[in-house]
């Protein structure tokens, strides 16, 4: 079956990229509303870091937990990965791994295959399910988008601290602890010294060593890597 003969069974792994993730979900919500069903399967990292930039409710409206549309998280699938399966016994015509961290693509390439999400791909490749990347790490520096972080210069340690005081996940203190931020941004008002800011573009140089592997990535086999999630759309298109 060619991906462009139906409605896809999708699998879609994310990993904790901060790079591309806000376009991946994106992209990921406009397929789901083209009709196609989208199991989404996320690393440890990728479900930390979703949440950190505020997008990991939002997977619910892409994923309904209605069967080949459930969200499988890293934390909960035991050490063997059975619902990985699935790929085996054809229950998906295309995996789709955007962000795919630097970390991810080293691992697949290697053959590595000890987290959902690099299970996901070597069963996807070992069944022949098309398998589309977008690393994103290639061959050119990135800007990357940053989660929310207390700028010291303007935070003057108030006595009441009402991002602190109101923040419902209790992630502020005197820094914020991401691992409990939910990205919600409410914080960023509510500071009298405009000390809180999210989404800072940060450059950030690509090592060698990353760009080889995207390359390596780029020919094995059943594998398409793209630079951009927004390209997935003209090619299943
Ligand atoms: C906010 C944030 C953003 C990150 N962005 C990236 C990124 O753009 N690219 C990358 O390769 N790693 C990034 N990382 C680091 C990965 O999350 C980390 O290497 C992790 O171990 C990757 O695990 P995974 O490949 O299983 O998802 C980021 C980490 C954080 C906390």
């Amino acid at each position: 079956m060619s991906p462009n003969d139906r409605y896809l069974r999708i699998a879609w792994g994310i990993t904790g990229a901060g790079h591309y993730l806000r376009e991946s979900y994106g992209v990921m919500k406009e397929l789901k509303d083209r009709g196609h069903s989208i199991t989404t399967f996320l690393s440890r990292a990728g479900e930390e870091v979703s949440k950190m930039y505020g997008l990991f409710d939002s997977l619910n409206e892409i994923s309904d937990g209605s069967y080949l549309n459930e969200i499988y998280l890293d934390s909960n699938q035991g050490s063997s990965f059975p619902k990985i399966g699935r790929f085996n016994v054809g229950r998906y015509d295309l995996f789709i791994l955007t962000p795919a961290t630097s970390n991810t693509v080293a691992k697949i390439v290697f053959g590595i295959a000890d987290t959902l999400v690099t299970n996901c791909a070597a069963q996807a490749m070992k069944s022949g399910v098309p398998t589309y990347v977008v690393p994103v790490d290639w061959d050119s520096d990135v800007t990357s988008e940053m989660p929310y972080t207390i700028d010291r210069s303007k935070c003057l340690s108030c006595e009441d601290c009402p991002p602190g005081d109101s923040c419902p996940n209790e992630a502020i203190t005197d820094q914020i602890d991401l691992l409990r931020c939910k990205g919600c941004g409410s914080c960023v008002e509510l500071c009298r010294n405009g000390a809180i800011s999210g989404g800072e573009a940060v450059p950030l140089k690509i090592r060698k060593v990353d760009s080889r592997n995207t390359k390596m990535l780029s020919e094995m086999e059943s594998v398409i890597i793209f630079r951009r999630p927004k390209e997935i759309l003209s090619k299943i298109e």
